[in-house]
């Protein structure tokens, strides 16, 4: 087996053809580390060095269906969130979540998904699930984390300039919580690799990957 690129996009040779490799981004970090903000870098990047829409990455995201909902309603982010708990609809999003990513893997498009994915056992699950919709489609995964390690004053910082920008707000509680349950991404947990994200002046840095 050899890894080649074919029309632009990575294949693995084999004597059966060559099977499309799908690149998946799993980030992993608190609200207000820069997820969202680094995931749309992503895709503008790779939009200007391919020069058209075709192999651009899909961000998957539960957070894209709220906001489309709260806009459609007319309501906040956080109004919404919590019309949507209180309903128990949260599976609802969640099944659009993994819909967006199976019809992305079938159509081989790279992923990059952004949720907190805050804990070993929520990624475990994750991975699970993006091996098995690979398996279904005979598609090869090679998947990457990008865990991000924030200061609270950092995250408390970003947060109001966004709440000021958008109104989108974060209970402080919420942001107690996710700190608390928060585990560092390591590549034992199946990732091919994984990339360590950390705040310096305003730019958001790769301070050392784990490809070992
Ligand atoms: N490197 C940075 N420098 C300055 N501001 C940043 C940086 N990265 C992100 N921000 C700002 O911080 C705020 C939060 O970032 P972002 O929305 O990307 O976080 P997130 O991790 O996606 O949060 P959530 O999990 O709540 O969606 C935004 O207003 C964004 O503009
Ligand atoms: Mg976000």
């Amino acid at each position: 087996m050899s890894s080649k690129k074919t029309n632009g996009k990575d294949v693995i040779e084999t004597n059966g053809g060559a099977i499309p490799i799908s690149h998946v981004v799993i980030l992993v970090g608190v609200s207000g580390t820069g997820k969202t903000t680094v995931a749309k870098k992503i895709t503008e990047e790779e939009h200007e060095r391919e020069n058209c829409s075709c192999n651009t990455a899909v961000i998957c995201s539960t957070d894209k269906f709220i906001e489309e909902e709260a806009k459609k309603l007319g309501i906040t982010y956080q109004k919404c969130m919590e019309n949507i708990q209180k309903e128990g609809r949260f599976k609802e999003i969640t099944g659009k979540f993994y819909d967006e990513i199976e019809e992305s893997i079938k159509t081989d498009k790279h992923i990059i998904i952004d949720r907190t994915n805050l804990t070993k056992g929520s990624r475990k699950a994750l991975l699970g699930k993006l091996s098995d919709i690979h398996k279904k489609y005979d598609k090869i995964m090679e998947v990457m984390a990008v865990c991000f390690n924030l200061t609270r004053d950092q995250i408390d910082e970003h947060l109001s300039i966004r709440e000021l920008e958008t109104g989108k707000t974060i209970p402080s509680d919420v942001v107690d919580k996710q700190l608390e349950s928060f585990e560092v991404a390591t590549k034992d947990e199946g990732f091919d690799f994984v990339q360590y994200m950390e705040l310096r002046g305003d730019s958001t840095v790769k301070i050392k990957s784990d490809a070992e």
